[in-house]
């Protein structure tokens, strides 16, 4: 299960709320944030988001790409492979939205250089929270000093919102069959609104993930 969406959309706090619920219900779990989740990938995410070290495109989608390797190599394939059940914050359509939509990669490379990283990996959900692009840089704007992202112009931001709700058309996920179901979820209102939304979202298109508290409610 991955959660995704622009800056300020909400993801870690449902991300968190999912997590607790799970917890209560003993549904065995794990959450894991990108850039990073693993020791390399957290050095990563020291560079692409709080350096001033200038990079270009391309050297920036490689290191997201390669934090992305790492944490699927180590982590969340050995978990998937004992029963656990896996949830990122981001995953592989924050490189498609920031780095081919926001960046203006060419989408051909970096489509083969996720393959690499995910190793055939297909999320079973993607939640995706989808908010204004100013209330969402207004919140982001409140949570302390900006990153290399949220530094970003007006401009790259729409592109990558333009991006995502273009991910959440059925057409667009045929044609992108590695990034698996995508559903749009509202994330504007109270943090109780957006996740009774995200649960009523998982309940419809991942059952089995709630089945035990369906079964107890
Ligand atoms: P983070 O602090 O996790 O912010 P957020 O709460 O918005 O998720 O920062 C991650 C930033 O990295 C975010 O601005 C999106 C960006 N990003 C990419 O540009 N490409 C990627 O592949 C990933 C995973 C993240």
């Amino acid at each position: 299960m991955v959660f995704e969406g622009g800056e300020g959309a909400g993801k870690s706090t449902q991300l968190q709320r999912l997590s607790a619920r799970l917890t209560v219900d003993g549904v065995k779990h794990a959450v894991y944030r990108e850039p990073g989740g693993t020791p390399v990938g957290d050095r990563i995410r020291e560079i692409l988001l709080h350096s001033d070290l200038p990079l270009a495109p391309t050297a920036e989608a490689s290191l997201f790409v390669a934090s992305r390797a790492q944490l699927v190599h180590t982590v969340v394939k050995p978990a998937l492979v004992a029963g656990q059940h896996i949830l990122l914050d981001r995953f592989l359509l924050s490189t498609y939205a920031y780095q081919i939509h926001g960046r203006g990669l060419p989408s051909r490379e970096v489509r083969a250089a996720n393959e690499l990283a995910t190793q055939g990996l297909v999320p079973d959900l993607t939640v995706l929270l989808r908010l204004p692009v100013s209330e969402g840089l207004d919140r982001a704007g409140k949570r302390g000093e900006a990153d290399r992202f949220e530094r970003a112009d007006r401009g790259f931001h729409d592109r990558v919102a333009a991006a995502f709700d273009q991910f959440a058309e059925p057409s667009w996920q045929r044609a992108h069959p590695e990034c698996g179901k995508i559903v749009a979820v509202d994330a504007s209102g109270s943090l109780d609104e957006v996740e009774q939304r995200v649960q009523a979202a998982i309940a419809a298109h991942c059952p089995a993930l709630l089945s035990r508290a369906g079964s107890r409610a």
